[in-house]
């Protein structure tokens, strides 16, 4: 639990419609999911807080489910070179960056030397700086991070 409430963060969402994205699947599936590693559930909860502090658009956020399924894909399909658009305040960049697989436990006897890597594209300077403050507060996290400030089509 990352101790915000999920309907806050979609009441005053204009996509809401008929309150679809109101749902009480959302906070079953995050109570009885795998949590996250402390010190990332950590990072991401005081993310969170600031993001909703600061940012009017903090509906923009993944929920916490969405995040947890991003980070076992990540670890299942062990992946180790990812690309986000759109990073808003880095929510997902750190609950996927989290799950790479440092290049030592990738599988043995192939020739890769390379450490995995998220390249993430923002435009909005101030959420991007967001992200990148939290991401720094763990070294690991930090170093698999590429954060870019720029339109994506023109990366
Ligand atoms: C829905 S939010 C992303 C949410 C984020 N992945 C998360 O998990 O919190 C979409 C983001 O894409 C950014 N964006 C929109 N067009 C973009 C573009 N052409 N290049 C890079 N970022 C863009 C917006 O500024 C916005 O922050």
């Amino acid at each position: 639990m990352t101790g915000y409430n999920y309907n806050d963060i979609i009441d005053d969402f204009s996509g809401n419609i008929d309150n679809r994205l109101r749902t009480k699947e959302e906070e079953y599936a995050n109570d009885y999911s795998t949590p996250f590693p402390s010190e990332v559930a950590d990072v991401l909860k005081t993310l969170i807080d600031e993001t909703m502090h600061d940012f009017e658009e903090h509906y923009f956020m993944t929920t916490d489910t969405q995040r947890k399924l991003l980070f076992q894909l990540v670890k299942v399909f062990r992946c180790s070179r990812i690309l986000e658009i759109g990073t808003f305040t880095g929510v997902a960049t750190i609950a996927m960056a989290a799950a790479i697989q440092p290049s030592s436990s990738l599988s043995s006897g192939e020739n890769d030397n390379s450490n995995g890597k998220l390249i993430t594209l923002e435009i909005d300077s101030k959420a991007m700086a967001l992200a990148q403050k939290h991401a720094k507060k763990l070294k690991y996290l930090s170093d698999r991070i590429d954060f870019v400030l720029g339109p994506a089509m023109e990366r």
